[in-house]
């Protein structure tokens, strides 16, 4: 069976659209036809409330999942966007990482959900994570085939990445040989800031090709759509707006870099 490509979308920084792209950009490869499955790995739930509001008291949520080591199935809900599905998070999901620290295997558990997870007729997997490396997210990057790392052209994330990716590459040696850098994506771009011209070229500079070359530009319009539940294509419903012919690019080039255009060319894999 096809095993779908899965991607920790990852950044030790908090604010630099995590959660934005996971979206998003899972949004963008649904509209390419793509069937995609978000899963929310951050405590603060921000996925879930964007995508499908809070979840309900007492409902099963990925935290579930990971303390009793099972398939990611019952909790998976549809969104407003057809093709793209999500496990939520829920409150619970703030105590795990000090309840997974005895277990046996304690970075393995999402792969083993995963692989208890009928996960066939997904093409993608998109995980989005907590701004640090908790045990939850050393899970999700062992759990992975990819990780994409958005930044905003600041000073303080670009020193960060660096830092990141020598986290990344113990994680790479010691768990999960296969995991890959898909590129760097840099988010909130706005070349109105003097510092962003000079970030942008030093991140030019060290990453060559790992950088994108889609910008997602600045855009109020990313923190009015959670409040709909709407990805941004569904609340610009334009696409001339900025922020769907940003995400739309960045989806083409993740397409790219995986070898991969259409539907088809995957169905016939
Ligand atoms: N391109 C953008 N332009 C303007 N605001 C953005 C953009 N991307 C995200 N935001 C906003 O910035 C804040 C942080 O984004 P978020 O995706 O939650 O980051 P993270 O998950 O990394 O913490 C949110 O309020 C979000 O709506
Ligand atoms: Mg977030």
């Amino acid at each position: 069976m096809r095993k779908p490509t899965i991607i920790s979308v990852v950044n030790q920084k908090g604010g630099v659209s995590k959660t934005t792209t996971t979206a998003n950009l899972g949004a963008g490869l649904a509209l390419r036809g793509y069937k995609v499955l978000l899963i929310d790995l951050d405590s603060q739930c921000n996925l879930t409330q964007s995508l499908v509001g809070d979840i309900q008291e007492g409902q099963r949520e990925i935290a579930h999942c990971i303390l009793e080591e099972t398939s990611l199935a019952p909790v998976i809900l549809p969104t407003k966007t057809p093709n793209l599905f999500l496990a939520p998070a829920g409150e619970d999901l703030t105590g795990v990482d000090l309840d997974l620290v005895n277990v046996m295997a304690r970075e393995k558990i999402i792969s083993l959900c995963l692989s208890k997870t009928d996960l066939g007729s997904f093409d993608f997997v998109l995980i989005d994570t907590a701004p640090y490396l908790s045990l939850v997210t050393v899970n999700a990057l062992v759990a992975s085939t990819h990780y994409l790392i958005p930044t905003t052209a600041e000073y303080l994330p670009f020193r960060g990445i660096e830092r990141l990716q020598a986290n990344i590459e113990k994680i790479r040696t010691k768990l999960n040989s296969d995991l890959s850098l898909l590129g760097v994506v840099i988010t909130q771009y706005d070349t109105r800031k003097a510092i962003t011209t000079w970030i942008e070229a030093a991140l030019k500079q060290v990453l060559e090709e790992e950088l994108f070359s889609t910008r997602i530009r600045t855009n109020t319009k990313f923190s009015s759509c959670p409040i709909e539940q709407q990805t941004i294509y569904q609340f610009e419903n334009d696409q001339q707006g900025k922020g769907t012919e940003d995400y739309l690019s960045l989806t083409t080039e993740v397409l790219e870099r995986l070898g991969l255009t259409n539907k088809r060319e995957v169905a016939n894999e």
